[in-house]
């Protein structure tokens, strides 16, 4: 089971994740992160930010691999995932754009662009650790419901669900949101080596609680976590909300022996 934390607040989430990323790069100063975009991980961001530049950190042998990108937008598009993480991760953590990777929506590579991906992922290592948001029907990356659990990456079709919840980055016009994506699958994301979920808002407590207490289902993608040995969950009150045993987690975090990291 993935161990699951209630915070009070998304600045508690980021300062948890980026502790936890602190202490990776300390034992490994190239080691290889799993991006997501969304709002979601922005705290996340901000803390590890704020911890690079106390601490001085040089962070430029630090590999980057994005979960997806929209098909049909040029990577220059203000809204593409490649200008999104530059702007929220590349820059402000000072990474090596170069050691950053976003897979590739444009139409002439697309029939292989996602084998390529996994390749790369595959010849770096792999990911030490992926964060990830959710969507509200489960979704993570742009693994839409029903996406198989043993996925690679490869293109999806957005739900009108998710285009909808993503209009509010392109004006609010959903003529503008593409209907593609090309995401990492949910067989590549259960390849890295951790996985830090982070939800907040009551728009996440029907995702949250079916995939966390539910049956490990390709209709709520996230349940997949089930499926990973080291998989941590941050959650917010209100995204807690619908958890049956949320007596039990708080008690087990309260609990958690020192020498244990998360
Ligand atoms: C998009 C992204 C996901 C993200 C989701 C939720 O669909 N592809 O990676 O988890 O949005 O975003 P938010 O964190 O803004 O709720």
């Amino acid at each position: 089971m993935a161990e699951i934390i209630v915070v009070a607040n998304e600045d508690e989430a980021g300062e948890i994740y980026a502790q936890a990323v602190m202490k990776l790069l300390e034992k490994k100063p190239n080691a290889v992160l799993g991006l997501a975009t969304g709002s979601s991980p922005l705290k996340a961001y901000e803390h590890l930010a704020q911890h690079v530049h106390d601490k001085h950190l040089d962070m430029s042998q630090v590999r980057g691999f994005a979960l997806d990108e929209y098909v049909g937008l040029e990577p220059t598009h203000p809204q593409s995932y490649r200008s999104t993480i530059t702007r929220t991760v590349v820059e402000p953590l000072g990474m090596n754009p170069d050691l950053v990777h976003v897979p590739n929506g444009a139409a002439e590579t697309l029939a292989h662009a996602g084998a390529d991906y996994d390749r790369m992922i595959e010849e770096s290592g792999g990911v030490d650790i992926q964060i990830l948001g959710i969507g509200a029907d489960g979704h993570i990356g742009f693994n839409e419901p029903g996406s198989s659990l043993a996925s690679g990456t490869r293109i999806k079709t957005l739900t009108q669900q998710t285009r909808s919840d993503n209009a509010r980055f392109f004006d609010d016009d959903l003529d503008q949101v593409p209907r593609h994506a090309i995401t990492q699958g949910i067989g590549t994301i259960l390849r890295a080596k951790h996985l830090i979920l982070l939800a907040f808002g009551d728009n996440k407590a029907e995702a949250i609680a079916h995939s966390i207490e539910g049956g490990v289902s390709s209709f709520w993608p996230a349940s997949a976590l089930q499926l990973h040995s080291h998989a941590t969950v941050i959650v917010d009150e209100a995204a807690a909300s619908k958890l049956h045993n949320l007596n039990y987690y708080r008690w087990a975090y309260e609990n958690k022996p020192e020498w244990q990291e998360i």
